[in-house]
């Protein structure tokens, strides 16, 4: 079967944050653990380059928009391998066959008639890059995301009749309740389409930066239409000479935060029925990370990229964490102190707890405490009996309960399966002290029998946090000789190991 699923592409004309960072890594996840039950994955993430945004910045910077994206598109591609994230392309939506892509998905709407000239008049939020309907204005007519005045904008513009797929979309979320995850953003998108749907903007005239309208020389399509087209024109370009697109459109996942859900879950599909192409499955909507001090922007801005220092008090800077930690920390901790679909709050704090009290003393140590055993009771070679009946049941389960986790997106109820088997574990080596049966020379099947269970309890559990934590997954899967990642294998098997090496901490004590 094949999985599709992406992350928003993000705008360049920012440096990436913690919030970039977070979409990627659930993301992430669930492309590393589809991989590992045999699925044949496709992971996009990217830039959105156009619009009027850039194309200010720009100017204030005195440099051509392209000068511009080129400089930071590249901050952002970086970003990936600093997280250890597993994309298999990344788009530029200032790349010529995205933009081919775009003028013929818009002009096949055209033809189907869903396009009309018109004049918009009406307030915009230029942050947003949004048009705001008289209801999302309010009576101050201020961005309610930004909290920052509306500009009146009147404006020549192509108008995409919204407006006319309203009953279809109602009918959409209907029939696929799941369309849109966690049920309280259905709800929320299903409350803005039933209060009526006004038709939008389609294309821009007073600035060039974007995608050439191919009908009409003197308009660029609205950048919302331009970037979302991105899920789809990847596919066709992102292997050369191969177009990807029928083995894996329409998308399983796609990701997003709160922020843009009036465009992934109303005028997405709008317009995919408006060209006949097919819809994907879920869009999963995330809450915000939050932080309750430092220089995190009110109104719904990422928390901002700033350099951990004592004066910033609970900032978390990702790419402090991932510095002193590894990435793994860090992907780890954002999968597991916010419940995914929620808002929450981040902070240094809570991070130092949870890698001292989760990572180091519960996983560590009982990584470290359980190859150190084999080494000093077996020579270093696990023995090769049949692991416990007692314990079986409970960590043979565990994958089965992830992959179902896994299927609704859940990461963070799949984390809290895994840590149940890694504190079960804990209790398992306290229950048989090893340390008593390794002085009695007539108990020494008993010892082999709880090494082989410990040993291979430890390698099902780094298979199924591979996606999460995946360089201290694999470190651990190297000591104990058993790379493979597959989910099949990630149950409870006598004879699977033999020979293992020393281990270094897992995750080390800060300096
Ligand atoms: N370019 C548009 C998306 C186009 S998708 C076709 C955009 N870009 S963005 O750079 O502003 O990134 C927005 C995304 O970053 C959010 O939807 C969310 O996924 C992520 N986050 C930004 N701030 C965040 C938090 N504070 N917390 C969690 N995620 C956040 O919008």
């Amino acid at each position: 079967m094949s999985f599709y699923v992406t992350t928003p592409i993000y705008y360049v004309n920012a440096a990436p944050h913690l919030g970039h960072a977070y979409s990627t890594i659930a993301c992430d996840v669930m492309a590393r653990h589809m991989r590992q039950r045999g699925e044949d994955v496709f992971f996009l993430t990217g830039t959105d380059e156009h619009g009027e945004p850039v194309a200010l910045a720009a100017e204030r910077e005195g440099v051509t928009p392209q000068e511009l994206v080129d400089r930071n598109a590249p901050r952002f591609r970086d970003l990936m391998p600093q997280l250890n994230v597993s994309n298999d392309f990344f788009i530029r939506t200032t790349d010529p066959e995205h933009q081919a892509k775009v003028q013929e998905v818009l002009a096949r709407i055209r033809d189907n008639g869903h396009v009309y000239e018109g004049v918009y008049e009406g307030w915009y939020c230029p942050r947003c890059a949004d048009f705001k309907t008289d209801a999302e204005a309010g009576e101050d007519n201020t961005c309610p995301i930004h909290r920052t005045p509306l500009v009146r904008e009147k404006e020549d513009n192509y108008f995409f009749r919204l407006s006319a797929f309203q009953d279809d979309l109602l009918r959409l979320f209907d029939e696929q309740p799941d369309f849109v995850m966690p049920r309280h953003r259905y709800n929320e998108a299903r409350a803005f389409i039933e209060s009526g749907l006004q038709d939008v903007s389609l294309s821009r005239s007073t600035f060039t930066w974007g995608v050439p309208v191919p009908w009409d020389s003197s308009h660029v399509f609205y950048v919302w239409f331009d970037a979302l087209l991105n899920y789809y024109s990847a596919l066709s370009y992102a292997r050369p000479g191969e177009d990807l697109t029928d083995r894996f459109w329409p998308a399983q996942y796609h990701v997003i935060g709160k922020d843009i859900l009036k465009f992934h879950t109303v005028f997405w599909p709008a317009m995919l029925l408006a060209a006949g192409l097919a819809l994907p499955e879920h869009v999963f909507v995330h809450g915000f990370l939050l932080m309750s001090s430092g220089p995190s922007k009110a109104g719904g801005e990422g928390p901002e990229l700033v350099k951990m220092s004592k004066s910033m008090g609970n900032v978390l800077d990702p790419f402090a964490i991932i510095d002193e930690f590894g990435a793994d920390a860090l992907r780890y901790y954002c999968m597991r102190d916010v419940s995914f679909g929620q808002d929450g709050e981040v902070s240094t704090a809570r991070f130092a707890v949870l890698y001292e009290s989760e990572l180091a003393n519960d996983f560590g140590n009982l990584a470290s405490r359980t190859i150190a055993m084999v080494h000093r009771y077996r020579g270093g070679t696990v023995p090769s009996g049949e692991p416990d009946r007692t314990l079986a049941p409970e960590i043979d389960a565990l994958v089965g309960e992830v992959c179902a986790l896994l299927d609704r997106a859940d990461l963070t109820g799949a984390l809290e399966a895994i840590w149940l088997r890694v504190r079960r574990l804990n209790r398992y080596v306290e229950e048989q002290a090893p340390w008593v049966l390794a002085k009695d020379e007539a108990r020494a099947d008993e010892l082999d029998r709880v090494l082989v269970s410990l040993a291979e309890g430890l390698r099902v559990l780094a298979v199924v946090l591979h996606p999460w934590i995946p360089a201290s997954s694999e470190k651990l899967l190297a000591t104990l000789g058993a790379p493979e990642l597959d989910l099949d294998g990630a149950r409870l098997t006598a004879g699977r190991l033999g020979a293992v090496d020393k281990l270094e901490p897992l995750f080390p004590k800060p300096k």
